[in-house]
Formats: structure tokens, C-alpha cells, sequence
């Protein structure tokens, strides 16, 4: 039972008999302020049912309510402030943990509920930027906090593979491309294709009406341009795969833009039927509700195209058939909001409750040198690049380390690669962040492999040891108990987490655990100290338990040596 609990119950038994346990346990907080205590419970609903001032409550009920788990009970203000007895509620805590392992912070109020991500989603023409990047190891590390949370989670990749684009790209390969090359370098060739399109069109208008002419080819299922896309679709899908492969991320779907080629009808006769298009200088919009103030939503241009708008209308009609989902999740830069607005407001209209459980889950630019980084304009970094560079970083390091380490290819692919997707993950989503190879390839300080270099020492104790870890009879120190209450908040952090859909909180919250695990492996001998070695070994196999957890969902491993 965890600490939490424990307190409600003794809330429950000794002063509230009324009210619901359950009641209690959601009221329960923990205090800002390690200081002021490990949890408070806030006194003023009660207040309110006696008609009393919350402060008065509050120290009438501190006075009754006493525990062996508990060090001291005071009131603090409207607040009864508890602070947990070290021996007692560290040998609860930490038995829990040796007892429930990679399940602990497992929570249940996902209740099996589905939650479709749609991330990553590079476009075939262009390369995978660090938008796609951010929107890659987001989503994933959303989908993994979901799954511990109880949800059943769905991971969408809904690549960019229709559009303008492909036009231009067709046209700049008929005019300058070869092959061999896009066969050897297929992201690589075809930005540079692509890049040089732009380039040219500037000095050469006409580039830009051969592009659109070729994409209506296209459209029209002309034999050559459909070959065409379908080649540059699987060079770049493979070359894609090979990054997801590193990243060790996977899909659940690869249904593109193209896969909703045929299912558009269906969306723009049921907005027909529903009285919702309205011609506009020749193409379809929908206007948006009175209470926004949103622009129209284009369905249809004037040629009879269909646009990006009206491709995500075919995707959640999809997926809401497919999957039945409770929660629909776009994890794509801010720069899209008013696009997913749109899509939510139209769904709305044509009378989809479900709409309402779309949510777009934005996230900040990759900014170089202060301004965002454009494909256009060749300011981009190729991520394929930054893995590779981050890789043999680490790899020297572990040279230079551990030159006998087993397997050190491995471990050098997971540190370079943690470090990468951590420097990520550990930003408050919306933030911008300034691109800078340096910093994400940091190996100190708050970064993916200090967490990973701290799991590995608790792993070398644990090889070393010759008691085993298990029995955990309690600690008096300081630093352990600084450990224990650390650990204590994992299953608090995880739904905290969701709730926000945050990957900084759980991203801050390790960096913390490590700390507080290193401070307490600076000041005590745990393996060659007196006492009770077997609750010093229990201690650090719990912190692994959680760091190594607290990874995995992030998606980032943890290897044992390093
Ligand atoms: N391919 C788009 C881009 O790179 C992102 C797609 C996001 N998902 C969506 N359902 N619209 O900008």
C-alpha cells in the first residue's frame, strides 16, 4: 500500500468515518516544500461542512490523527501537514518497489481506454528534420507514460506523402536527377532536388507551373508520375525505418496522406448533405463557428484539389471507425494550431462528439542561431547526422572509460542516442530550443547519460555485492531517506505526466532520483560499511528499478555496464 494510502486510511478511521476513502486519497497532496512536510491533507472542504475556518480544522484534526508511520503530525495553516517516519514508511516504500519491480508506478485509470497518437509523420520529399525529431520522441514518450497509465495507445505515423511537393521534386528529378544516387543517398539526393527546385524557381517562375502541371499528372494517376512517387515513397520509408530503428521507436500504422486519396468523397458529401460548403472564389470552405476566430477551413480548391484540411477530416472520420478511439493526440509543432483548430471546429459542426477528444499537442521550434530552421532555405540538420555524430561521441568516451566493456557498441548507440532524445525530452514542450550539438551531446550534468551512468553504478553494486538485494529492515541516514521519498513520488510523477501530457516532469524528476542517489553513494559505504548491508543493497536495487523504468518510458534504455 503505498504512503498515500496509508494516510487516508488513518484520515478515514480516526477522524472522517463519512467520507470515502477514496474521497480522502485524491485530496492528499504533496507539499511544495520537502520541508513542510511529505504530504499534507487540505482542511477545507471539511471547513466548510462544519462551518468552521479551515485553520481551526486543521489543528483540531492534527491533534487526533497519529500513525507508527508517521515522524510528526502538524498543522500548517488550513493544511495538516504529515511527515512520514523513516524506518517505518522506508521499509513500506522500498518493499513495494523490490516487490511490484517494473510494474511499480503502474497506474489504472487508463482502464483499457484507447489513445491514438499521431506523430512523427516526416514528408517523403523533404528530409526528417528536427521538427520530426520532436514530434517523434514526444509522441513516443506520451504513448509510453499512456501505457503505464492503463490506456491502450495506437501510434500513428501519418507520413507526408502527397501534396505539391511531390510536383516539384518530380520535376527537379527529370531535370537533374540521377539514379544511382537517389538509390544510394535517397534523403540526402532528394533534398538536394528538391532544394535546388526552390533555388531555380526564384530566377525561374515557370518552374513553379511545371510543378503544379506535374502534380496534377499525378493526381490523374499519369502511369510514369505514379511510378515515380511510388519509388521516392519506399527509398524514403526505408531510409525513414533506418532512424526509427535507432531511435527504437515503432508504429502501430503507416497510413499516409495518400492512403485518404479515396476516402475524401465520403468527408465532402456528408459536409454537402449537412449544409456546411460554401463556394468561395470557386472553392469550398467551411465557416468556422461564431465564437472563434478562426479563418475558414478550405476543402476544395478552385481546380477541385484537396487539401491538407481535408485529408485530416478523412484521418479522424478513419481512425474514430478503425479504433473507437477516447482520445485522439496530434503531436505536431504550434505552428499548426489554427489547422488542427479548424479540423476540430468542422468535425464539430457535422455533429461528432468525438471531436471534442481530438487534442493537439504542440511543441516548440528548433531555432538556429535564433531563427527557426527552414527546409526551404537548406538551414536544416540532418537528424540521421546528429545520431551518427552523437553515437561515435560516446563511443570514444566508453574508449576511454571502460576499453574492456562487453558489447561496447550497443551501449555506445544507447548513450549517444539517449542523450539526443533526452536533451528532448527534458525541455517544457513549448519552449524553443536553441540547436546546439554541443549541448545535446553533453554526457553531464541534467542529460539522458548522467541517468544512464548512475543506473550503471547501481548495477556494478549490485554485481559486487555478495548479499542480495531484497530485504529491506530500514535506514536512519539522511541521504537514504532523501533516496526513499524520492522514489515514493515515481506513481504520483507518471499520472502528473499524462495529465499534462509532459515529458519534462518524468525527464526532471529522473535527473533528480540520480542526484539523490549519487549524494547518497558519495557519503555512504554500502557495500564495506557496517551495519545493515542487505537494506543499503535493497535501496540501490530499488533506485535502478525506477531510473531504469523511468527510461523505458521515455524510450531511452538503460544498460546495466557502461
Ligand atoms: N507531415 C506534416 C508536416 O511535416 C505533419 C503531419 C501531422 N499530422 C496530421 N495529422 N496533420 O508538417
Amino acid at each position: 500500500m503505498d504512503l498515500k494510502m496509508i494516510f487516508a486510511d488513518v484520515l478515514h478511521e480516526q477522524v472522517l468515518p463519512h467520507w470515502d476513502k477514496e474521497k480522502l486519497y485524491t485530496l492528499i497532496e504533496t507539499p511544495k516544500f520537502s520541508h513542510m512536510g511529505d504530504a499534507a491533507f487540505p482542511c477545507f472542504g471539511l471547513a466548510k461542512e462544519q462551518k468552521k475556518a479551515p485553520q481551526a480544522i486543521a489543528a483540531e484534526v492534527s491533534g487526533k490523527v497519529h500513525s507508527p508511520y508517521f515522524a510528526s503530525v502538524e498543522a500548517a495553516g488550513p493544511y495538516v501537514n504529515v511527515k512520514f517516519d523513516p524506518v517505518k514508511a522506508g521499509k513500506q516504500i522500498v518493499s513495494m518497489i523490490l516487490d511490484q519491480q517494473q510494474q511499480y508506478g503502474t497506474q489504472t485509470f487508463g482502464n483499457d481506454r484507447t489513445v491514438v497518437l499521431d506523430l512523427s509523420s516526416p514528408n517523403i520529399a523533404k528530409p526528417f528534420s528536427m521538427g520530426h525529431l520532436r514530434s517523434t520522441v514526444i509522441g513516443n514518450a506520451i504513448a509510453g507514460i499512456g501505457e503505464k497509465c492503463g490506456f491502450d495507445t495506437v501510434k500513428i505515423n501519418y507520413v507526408g506523402d502527397w501534396g505539391t511537393q511531390f510536383g516539384k521534386l518530380m520535376v527537379a528529378y527529370k531535370k537533374w536527377g540521377n539514379e544511382e544516387k537517389v538509390k544510394q543517398n535517397p534523403i540526402a539526393e532528394l533534398f538536394t532536388l528538391y532544394k535546388r527546385f526552390h533555388e531555380e524557381a526564384e530566377t525561374d517562375p515557370s518552374l513553379d507551373e511545371e510543378g503544379r502541371k506535374a502534380f496534377k499528372l499525378l493526381e490523374d494517376g499519369d502511369a510514369e508520375m505514379v511510378s515515380l512517387w511510388k519509388w521516392f515513397k519506399d527509398e524514403s520509408l526505408s531510409a525513414f525505418k533506418e532512424i526509427y530503428t535507432l531511435l527504437g521507436v515503432e508504429f502501430d500504422s503507416y497510413n499516409g496522406e495518400a492512403f485518404f486519396n479515396d476516402k475524401m468523397d465520403e468527408v465532402v458529401e456528408l459536409l454537402s448533405e449537412k449544409g456546411l460548403l460554401t463556394g468561395s472564389d470557386g472553392a469550398q470552405v467551411v465557416w468556422m463557428t461564431d465564437d472563434t476566430n478562426l479563418p475558414p477551413c478550405l476543402i476544395k480548391k478552385s481546380d477541385g484539389a484537396t487539401l491538407y484540411a481535408t485529408r485530416d477530416l478523412a484521418a479522424a472520420l478513419y481512425r474514430q471507425r478503425e479504433y473507437g478511439f477516447d482520445e485522439a493526440l496530434y503531436i505536431v509543432g504550434q505552428e499548426q494550431t489554427v489547422h488542427f483548430k479548424q479540423v476540430k471546429n468542422v468535425l464539430a459542426q457535422m455533429g461528432f462528439e468525438w471531436a471534442d477528444h481530438m487534442k493537439h499537442i504542440p511543441f516548440g521550434l528548433y531555432l538556429k542561431g535564433g531563427k527557426k530552421m527552414s527546409t526551404r532555405k537548406g538551414r536544416v540538420i540532418l537528424l540521421e547526422e546528429v545520431l551518427r555524430e552523437a553515437i561515435a561521441l560516446s563511443q570514444q568516451n566508453i574508449e576511454s572509460k571502460n576499453p574492456h566493456l562487453p558489447d561496447a557498441e550497443a551501449v555506445a548507440k544507447a548513450v549517444g542516442v539517449g542523450a539526443v532524445i533526452f536533451h528532448d525530452l527534458k525541455n517544457d514542450r513549448l519552449n524553443d530550443i536553441e540547436f546546439s550539438l554541443d549541448h545535446m551531446l553533453t554526457f553531464e550534468g541534467e542529460t539522458g547519460p548522467y541517468i544512464q551512468y548512475t543506473n550503471a553504478r547501481a548495477h556494478s553494486i549490485l554485481r559486487k555485492s555478495n548479499v542480495e538485494a531484497g530485504s529491506f529492515t530500514g535506514l536512519a541516514d539522511v541521504e537514504s531517506w532523501e533516496v526513499i521519498k524520492q522514489l515514493r513520488l515515481f506513481p504520483e510523477v507518471i499520472a502528473r505526466s499524462w495529465t499534462h501530457y509532459s515529458t519534462s516532469i518524468l525527464a526532471k524528476y529522473l535527473i533528480e532520483t540520480a542526484q539523490h542517489f549519487n549524494r547518497y553513494y558519495g557519503k555512504t559505504k554500502i557495500l564495506s560499511g557496517d551495519g545493515d548491508q542487505a537494506s543499503r543493497v535493497s535501496l540501490v536495487a530499488a533506485v535502478s528499478i525506477v531510473l531504469t523504468e523511468g527510461l523505458r518510458i521515455l524510450g531511452i534504455s538503460a544498460p546495466t555496464e557502461m
